[in-house]
């Protein structure tokens, strides 16, 4: 589907619907009045066929305790093996609520208070989180910049594993906020490295639909034919690629039976979710009739970062690549003090942003900006930031 066909069939608007986004920024900002560009999710309605599933379920009137649906494993493990060859097996597959709560699970599952646990900064900051909420030992990774091109450092962060004894690495796949969608080579070299250090790998892949100048995305599943299959836990949702976030209904897929039965075992224990029934009814009808949509989606997302580029080409300000994810990274330090990013945001350029230092080492002086919206926002937003770093002054 075209952008501009998406956009009229699919934009919808948000504001006074109780949306974090549009509805939720003065806890964070100091006013609602911001143009919001910050949360990750969408301002566009889901699949008609997930509308249509959801109509068909409300208009039955009870919601009673429920099973998943025959058919959902199958329309999840057909998108996946037909866009990306990642081979999945009914087996492995667990539903979870969402994605970050399935990872304070895992952490608590796989690793002991007081264990270290890897990241690699800047990233999602819930990562961080997790890992401090429970108390275990962050251990943090900084990505290698090269200009706006973001690497892993490999073999410095097997020299941290093996000093800090790291038991488990979060990795962010593709990375929010970097926007990389790392490859296969990168990901096997990274692999290795954490199966030497018995390094347990929970790889968060909720963005992997979204790959907006990347062809490719491999997932840790597939990495050499799916060699380290044993030392990885995949997570994922439908909740970024449909806008479904509310419906709180992800999943968590354990390959190595023995990681599973004590994934299974301490579920139990903590009583945790295991999905709804309304998140599954919708992403089901997603998964089967919603590839046109995504499109749709995409070719919206590809040309709102065009605009950007276009509209900061004779600004000093760097914006980022974009191989993955709706969330465009742009360094702001050429122009702005870091000391006054904040304020240049909310005051003078009056758009809600991510700010970079909540991602971690690396990220102060930066901005993380949701493109998953209408042309017409991404316009807007243009025209503030300009107009705001034609008058910025220290
Ligand atoms: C990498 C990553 N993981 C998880 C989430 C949140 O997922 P959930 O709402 O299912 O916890 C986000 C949302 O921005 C994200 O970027």
């Amino acid at each position: 589907m075209k952008a501009k066909d998406f956009v009229e069939r699919f934009a919808v608007e948000r504001k006074n619907t109780h949306a974090v986004k549009w509805d939720g920024m003065v806890e964070k900002f100091g006013n609602n009045d911001l143009l919001p560009m910050w949360v990750a999710d969408t301002e566009f309605k889901v699949p008609p066929a997930a509308t249509t599933a959801l109509e068909q379920r409300i208009q039955h009137g009870a919601y009673g305790y429920s099973i998943p649906s025959d058919g959902y494993f199958e329309a999840y493990a057909n998108w996946q093996r037909k866009r990306y060859g990642t081979e999945l097996h009914p087996e492995w597959f667990r539903f979870g609520g969402s994605v970050v709560e399935s990872i304070s699970t895992l952490v608590q599952t796989l690793t002991m208070p007081g264990d270290a646990v890897m990241v690699m900064e800047p990233v999602y900051y819930p990562f961080m989180n997790v890992v401090e909420k429970n108390n275990r030992q962050l251990v943090v990774s900084e990505l290698q910049r090269n200009g706006m091109h973001y690497t892993m450092d490999p073999i410095a962060m097997q020299h941290e594993m093996n000093i800090r004894n790291v038991k488990l690495l979060l990795l962010c796949s593709p990375h929010n906020p970097v926007g990389r969608v790392w490859r296969e080579e990168e990901l096997t070299q990274l692999l290795d490295i954490c199966r030497m250090q018995n390094v347990i790998v929970v790889a968060d892949e909720i963005h992997h639909d979204l790959l907006v100048e990347a062809d490719k995305f491999t997932s840790v599943l597939s990495v050499q034919d799916g060699f380290y299959r044993d030392n990885v836990v995949m997570l994922d949702s439908p909740s970024k690629t449909f806008n479904m976030a509310a419906l709180q209904n992800s999943h968590v897929v354990i390959p190595n039976p023995q990681l599973r039965e004590r994934y299974d075992a301490y579920v139990d224990q903590l009583h945790a979710s295991k999905g709804s029934l309304l998140g599954q009814v919708a992403a089901q009808a997603a998964y089967e009739d919603g590839a046109d949509w995504l499109d749709g989606l995409l070719n919206t997302i590809r040309e709102n970062y065009a605009t950007v580029k276009d509209e900061l080409a004779d600004y000093r300000v760097r914006v980022g690549e974009l191989e993955g994810t709706y969330l465009l990274w742009i360094d702001m330090r050429p122009t702005v003090d870091p000391v006054n990013l904040e304020r240049f945001m909310i005051r003078q350029a009056q758009i809600a942003v991510d700010f970079g230092k909540w991602f971690g080492v690396g990220g102060d002086g930066f901005i993380r900006m949701n493109l998953a919206t209408t042309p017409a926002n991404v316009k807007r937003a243009m025209k503030q930031l300009t107009a705001a770093l034609d008058t910025y002054e220290e």
